[in-house]
């Protein structure tokens, strides 16, 4: 009686919190099943604590919050066995109980970041015991057990053994010195430069918090289109700061490098790498740099990208930039990401062509300390690309993934799109690089190529907005690109579940529902934007809605014609060997898979082939109407989406449940002026019908060509 009180006080406590997405998955409110409550607190009475460290003292504090948010425990803190239902955190070297346990066997493979949890009995008393081999292995241990409770997991006869597949697990910020954020839709840069060093927003912390619980241990601050000013002293000790707030969190803190920098801040009459005075001073700068933070992860270059500085201003090479600030960062084991997103609008070769062609003569020519960063597509983040020729494709080179958070080309923080499916996608894609089964998360875990330097990056979807990633979803592929970066092998399915029990319910008809409709919703947005392997159509610049019909540009590469190629006879870009032979970038197998008409996987047909409006798809449609009836199950499944989510109402708390349904119905407007847009310009080409049953769209392509947007966010700074 006296408990079933307390869980209705708590319940009544808890309702008046209000709901503003602020908490992410972390949000600890109590347990409502009372034997559940009554099983855990069993076993979790009190914590064995016998060292102290700035990351014990994380872990120590985060377990409190959580045990007493979601059991109502006030857990207290002692360095001896006191009776059963003990955790007992820590590692051989921090507690003479572990050390006492011989866990080598146990601690042996699990490296400086894994954990194993296990229940077991010390001096006949049962007790839980999180170990790792150093600090943060502990403190991620802490975090899984966290989520075991949160999910209600029996924790009896626990065992989990658990360590990251991958040793670089990044964020990378677009955020600029200003606040803005490039590609940002969730408000302004968390970052304070303003005010920093001087005053630390408890935010940051909350920002760690999160992290650490998915395994992110690094984080880039700054934007790839980087202003050299953050390497200016005034600067690193901002920096320094933001540092400080993450160590104990197990993350690293990293900048990007203007290429020009010795120029514009360092009064150099060149940034030309291989002159001796311009390595001098960016090993000076590095020098300064880790004096500030020790720890210092490295850099993340964008060069001769977009009107980026590098070193071919120069006429070297991206090895020769790359090498000449890993050579400056390897004292100290910084590392340098150099990215491979390059492409040139005066180069006469498809952009998708490009990067492939220029890293792929450099591959062994770096330093030991670099990684190339490859998008996951040889675009740029479309709704749907197959992967990358250059993973697999440079077997003497460690390859980080870059995928984007942030849903640039996914509807921004407005539409609801759960992109653990389009991570997996490319992730669990065969290279064939060295034989069947070389799927590309094998060579981003470095075992295809035995690769020890590995990582995944991810531009970030953070802002200030309250809720952090503007949609309360989107929360949630900040969360499977941690979950991602930790083991790419896990199922979209269970990221997703386990993210819905934490952030919304643990209700299986709530989860089963959400479940649902987060792993539909990648496909979905597909068919109403870029159906049938299009890419590129959208909005000019701002990247805001549809714009199939973008032409005459300064760069033909920017514009949307370039990648339709919609004539009277068909559309679609021809990659195979009658076309650019983009396909023969890949091995003997994928060119197999992609190259026939015939064989082709329909998802990427026109971003291999040009095809004829009359083509008989799978289905026994004509491409043209094909093309219709994807553009109109996409955006009828929105209506879907919603009936889905209006289901949810009273089962989910009510701030949340009408943020939601607010933003779906945006994301239906959205998606019909997709369809309308995309099936209007077109049929200017196929001059065909739109199929019987369909509805007429509302206005006229003139309408739609018309719209502007010149304050559409994140837009991409002009200086
Ligand atoms: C896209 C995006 C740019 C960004 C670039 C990059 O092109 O629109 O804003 O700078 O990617 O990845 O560098």
């Amino acid at each position: 009686m006296k408990s079933v009180l307390i869980i209705i006080l708590l319940f009544i406590f808890s309702a008046g919190h209000s709901e503003d997405g602020y908490r992410l998955w972390l949000r600890y409110d109590p347990i409502s099943d009372v034997t559940k409550r009554k099983e855990y607190a069993a076993l979790l009475k009190y914590l064995v604590l016998e060292q102290t460290s700035p990351t014990f003292n994380v872990a120590e504090k985060e377990l409190k919050l959580a045990l007493n948010g979601l059991l109502g425990l006030n857990l207290t803190t002692t360095n001896v066995i006191q009776e059963a239902g003990a955790i007992i955190l820590g590692t051989p070297a921090s507690s003479k109980i572990i050390a006492s346990l011989n866990l080598h066997d146990k601690l042996r493979s699990l490296g400086d970041e894994g954990f194993s949890i296990l229940a077991t009995s010390v001096k006949g008393k049962k007790c839980i015991v999180v170990a790792g081999n150093k600090d943060v292995g502990v403190l991620y241990g802490t975090f899984h057990l966290i989520k075991l409770i949160q999910t209600y997991q029996v924790l009896q006869n626990i065992y989990v053994q658990n360590t990251p597949r991958i040793k670089h697990r990044i964020l990378n910020h677009w955020d600029n010195l200003d606040r803005t954020v490039e590609r940002g839709y969730a408000g302004f840069s968390l970052w304070d430069w303003h005010k920093l060093p001087d005053y630390i927003d408890p935010r940051y912390y909350d920002y760690a918090r999160a992290n650490a619980s998915i395994g992110i241990n690094g984080s880039v601050v700054t934007n790839v289109n980087s202003n050299a000013q953050i390497l200016t002293e005034p600067y690193l000790q901002k920096v320094a700061a933001l540092a400080n707030v993450f160590r104990p969190y197990g993350i690293k803190i990293y900048l990007t490098a203007r290429f020009s920098a010795p120029r514009e801040i360092g009064g150099m009459p060149t940034a030309d790498p291989l002159d001796p005075n311009v390595r001098s001073w960016w090993k000076k700068k590095i020098d300064e740099i880790y004096q500030h933070v020790p720890d210092f992860g490295g850099f993340v270059v964008k060069a001769n990208s977009e009107g980026q500085p590098g070193p071919q201003n120069y006429k070297r090479s991206h090895a020769d930039g790359a090498n000449m600030l890993a050579e400056a960062l390897a004292p100290h084991n910084g590392i340098v990401m150099w990215r491979a997103f390059v492409y040139d609008n005066e180069v006469p070769e498809d952009r998708a062509k490009q990067a492939f062609n220029e890293f792929k003569l450099l591959d062994g020519k770096f330093n030991k300390n670099v990684m190339i960063q490859v998008k996951n597509g040889p675009i740029d983040f479309q709704p749907r690309e197959p992967f990358h020729p250059l993973f697999g494709g440079l077997p003497q080179t460690p390859i980080n993934m870059e995928f984007q958070i942030t849903q640039e080309y996914l509807g921004y923080a407005t539409h609801l799109v759960y992109l653990a499916p389009l991570f997996k996608e490319c992730l669990d894609a065969d290279t064939y690089a060295s034989g069947k089964g070389s799927y590309v998360y094998k060579v981003i875990d470095g075992s295809l190529h035995g690769h020890a330097l590995t990582g995944m990056a991810g531009v970030a979807n953070i802002g200030n907005d309250r809720n952090w990633c503007g949609h309360p979803f989107a929360q949630s592929n900040w969360y499977s690109f941690g979950r991602l970066a930790w083991n790419p092998t896990l199922t979209s399915e269970a990221i997703a579940e386990e993210w819905i029990r934490m952030t919304f319910s643990n209700e299986q008809d709530v989860v089963k529902s959400l479940k649902e409709l987060m792993l539909a919703s990648r496909e979905i947005t597909v068919n109403y934007m870029t159906p049938l392997g299009l890419h590129h159509i959208m909005g000019w610049d701002h990247h805001y809605g549809p714009g199939p019909w973008i032409k005459d540009k300064p760069r033909a590469d920017w514009t949307s014609v370039y990648y339709h190629k919609a004539d009277d006879f068909g559309i679609g870009f021809d990659r195979t060997k009658t076309g650019s032979n983009a396909l023969g970038q890949y091995a003997p197998e994928v060119q197999e898979k992609y190259g026939s008409l015939k064989n082709c996987p329909e998802e990427y047909l026109l971003w291999f082939h040009h095809v004829s409006w009359d083509h008989k798809m799978k289905s026994g449609r004509s491409l043209w109407d094909e093309l219709c009836h994807r553009y109109y199950q996409g955006a009828d499944s929105v209506k879907w989406m919603q009936d889905s989510w209006n289901k949810m109402e009273g089962k989910v708390d009510h701030e949340r449940f009408s943020q939601v349904k607010s933003l779906l119905a945006i994301q239906y407007k959205e998606a019909v002026w997709w369809r309308n847009s995309c099936v209007l310009y077109f049929q200017t080409f196929s001059k065909k019908d739109i199929p019987p049953g369909f509805e007429k769209p509302e206005k006229s392509l003139n309408y739609y060509e018309s719209l502007q947007f010149p304050f559409a966010p994140g837009i991409r700074p002009k200086w």
